[in-house]
């Protein structure tokens, strides 16, 4: 079958871990490393792939530029999903939400409190009727606590690396991200082929669980 619809994907660690299940899904992987180009169109073995920023995912496919998107649980809670719909959990790309400080210490009063996921913090702290102050930043949020602008970070980790370099350390976890596909809903009731992206994506990522499954089931029990 020819394709016709596209894919967006949340460039960095989205991408990066989208190639296996890609490729498992039968589909070739056109995108080089160290390569520039940001726009790969449909073609007779894949369907196409936009390269974005994760926070632009879900406007492209609500708008139809994209049929599909594959973002961050994260992203989706910040931004909000409405106009898409949230069709599978890829379960790549895991990281998690935490607050992270100089000392694992929860904050006494009115703290101020550095992010670029406002929306998710202002929650979690209101759900605890915690005052804080937030000073958004869009980015090297690991710096806020060093040179004085706020105490604490809401911040993504994945492999910890980020915080101990920075000597930081995680006050407590706030939510758990992983990769989603989400779809335009037009696209979605009406265009056949998004159901057999669909369906090669989701026996992509089924395989991948019977893989892990049969690996735990053959380790020894210690
Ligand atoms: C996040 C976060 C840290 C890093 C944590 O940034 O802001 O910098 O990942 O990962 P680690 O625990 O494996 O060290 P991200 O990669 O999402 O890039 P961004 O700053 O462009 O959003």
């Amino acid at each position: 079958m020819a394709y016709t619809l596209t894919m967006a994907v949340a460039k960095g660690r989205v991408l990066d871990e989208l190639q296996e299940l890609w490729i498992k899904a039968g589909w070739p992987w056109p995108v080089a490393s160290n390569g520039r180009a940001l726009w790969f169109p449909p073609s007779l073995h894949a369907p196409g792939l936009i390269i974005a920023r994760g926070q632009d995912i879900p406007m492209l496919v609500q708008r139809g530029i994209a049929a599909f998107g594959v973002v961050g649980r994260d992203i989706l809670e910040e931004k909000g999903a409405s106009g898409v719909l949230e069709v599978l959990d890829l379960g790549i790309a895991h990281c998690h939400l935490a607050l992270a400080a100089r000392m694992a210490r929860w904050p006494d009063g009115p703290v101020r409190v550095a992010t670029k996921y406002p929306r998710i913090a202002q929650r979690f702290f209101a759900e605890r009727q915690h005052p804080i102050e937030l000073v958004a930043l869009s980015g090297s949020l690991e710096l806020a606590p060093h040179i004085g602008l706020a105490p604490y970070i809401v911040d993504i980790v994945q492999t910890g690396r980020t915080l101990r370099q920075h000597d930081l350390v995680e006050v407590t976890r706030i939510m758990d991200s992983s990769a989603w596909l989400i779809a335009n809903p037009a696209f979605w009731r009406t265009h056949a082929d998004a159901r057999a992206v669909y369906q090669q994506l989701l026996s992509a990522v089924m395989s991948g669980e019977m893989t892990e499954r049969d690996d735990s089931l053959s380790s020894p029990v210690r």
